[in-house]
């Protein structure tokens, strides 16, 4: 009988368990080639089981690793030190990491020590500065400098690993799991609480804001702008599902929490996520995954950043690089707000992060990689 590869996910945040859902499925339901272990940290706790639940996923080990002010240093930690003997008693064929978090890093780190092939879901991603996005640059960079089957998202991030040296046989251009995820929670029967507090002939704008390095002023100045938006602009309701992190709750109470058309809530369930977000005039980020999600749903993002490693969709015109300067803030919506042609332009832009078959071409180049199956995945090519 023909051996099955053995393999185990590692993944411990809400954007991580989005994107490596459709994979563990995936692998759950080609029982003739795979056996799959899923290995949560927990790095995220509600965020991470509220992806679980609504996918119906059960971990076979949870490292339960979150503390409410957990540092870099105890994520890696705990998971490197709880993870090993896991992969001792388990021994895959191969881990699969996804993208830039600390747990992305910490798993494939232990995954090296223990040999085992690491394969690293939307790899070759880069800003090419260590200081932003922090710390997911160095943590992409470094897991693919352990990894080695990479699946590159876009032919621009296959570029990238290329000019690494990364050996090309094992790269592979897959389009982007968030794609195939999305397909499997847009529904046109949708409803949530919060749409019945806001009329639906105004403008819904969509906001999340998390990352380290906009912690305190960055995040602020981005707040007192959006503040200044809803006060000035009557059609303008704001719905921000504010990320737990104290840091990020304190300041958005701070400075948003008084106005009535700014709706602050808990962070939605991704099914709510994707449907609010398809209902929304635009997006505010400085999120990853919601930079290829927009496209899909013909939203416009202002990106609260001012880099980004999906130059995709600033290249396509969905993606508007704005940073956190309040008045540039303040000026990028008011265009949105008033300019429908521009509006209309961007809306329609093509989608350059997926088709909805990335999970496809990753089990089959994993099946390859272990010779099970002669034919490597097709890349994956935006439709023009
Ligand atoms: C992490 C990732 C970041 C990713 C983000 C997605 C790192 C270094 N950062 O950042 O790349 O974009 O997740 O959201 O890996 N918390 C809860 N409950 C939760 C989740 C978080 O209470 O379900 C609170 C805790 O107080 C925790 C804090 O948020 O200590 C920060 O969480 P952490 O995972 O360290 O950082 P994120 O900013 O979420
Ligand atoms: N998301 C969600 N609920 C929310 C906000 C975001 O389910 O309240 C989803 C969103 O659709 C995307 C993912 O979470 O798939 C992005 O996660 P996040 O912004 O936390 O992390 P990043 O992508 O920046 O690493």
């Amino acid at each position: 009988m023909k051996k099955k590869i053995k393999v185990m996910s590692v993944f411990g945040t809400r954007p991580e368990a989005i994107k490596m859902a459709p994979i563990i499925l995936g692998l759950q339901s080609d029982h003739h080639n795979f056996t799959s272990v899923t290995v949560v940290t927990a790095q995220h706790r509600e965020m991470l089981d509220q992806v679980l639940n609504i996918f119906n996923i059960r971990p076979d080990y949870d490292l339960n690793i979150m503390h409410k002010q957990q540092s870099l240093e105890d994520i890696t930690s705990r998971v490197i030190t709880i993870l090993g003997p896991i992969l001792e008693k388990e021994h895959p064929d191969i881990v699969l990491v996804h993208g830039d978090t600390t747990t992305t890093f910490s798993a494939a780190m232990t995954a090296f020590y223990h040999s085992i092939a690491i394969g690293h879901v939307e790899a070759g991603l880069r800003t090419w500065n260590k200081e932003s996005p922090f710390p997911e640059e160095m943590n992409r960079q470094l897991t693919d400098t352990l990894s080695d089957l990479y699946f590159a998202p876009t032919s621009q991030s296959k570029a990238n690993l290329l000019k690494e040296n990364h050996s090309a046989e094992n790269i592979f251009i897959t389009g982007n799991t968030a794609i195939d995820a999305l397909n499997q929670t847009i529904s046109h029967n949708f409803h949530h609480q919060v749409l019945d507090v806001i009329d639906p002939t105004k403008k819904m704008v969509l906001v999340t804001m998390h990352r380290r390095e906009n912690l305190g002023m960055p995040m602020r100045q981005v707040f007192y702008a959006i503040r200044r938006v809803v006060r000035d602009n009557p059609e303008v309701e704001v719905v921000y599902p504010v990320h737990p992190n104290p840091k990020v709750r304190m300041v958005a109470k701070d400075v948003l929490g008084d106005q009535p058309r700014i709706h602050l809530i808990d962070p939605l369930d991704v099914i709510d996520f994707h449907n609010i977000a398809a209902r929304s005039y635009f997006i505010m980020t400085d999120s990853g995954g919601i930079q290829e999600e927009a496209p899909s749903l013909g939203k416009p993002v202002l990106v609260l950043r001012d880099n980004t490693e999906r130059p995709e969709g600033v290249a396509a015109g969905t993606l508007k690089l704005v940073g956190t300067n309040s008045n540039k803030v303040e000026i990028a919506m008011q265009e949105l707000l008033e300019d429908k042609s521009k509006y209309d332009r961007i809306a329609n832009s093509v989608n350059p992060y997926g088709d909805g078959k990335a999970t496809q071409r990753i089990l089959q180049a994993i099946a390859y990689y272990f010779h099970l199956v002669g034919n490597a995945p097709m890349a994956f090519q935006p439709n023009p």
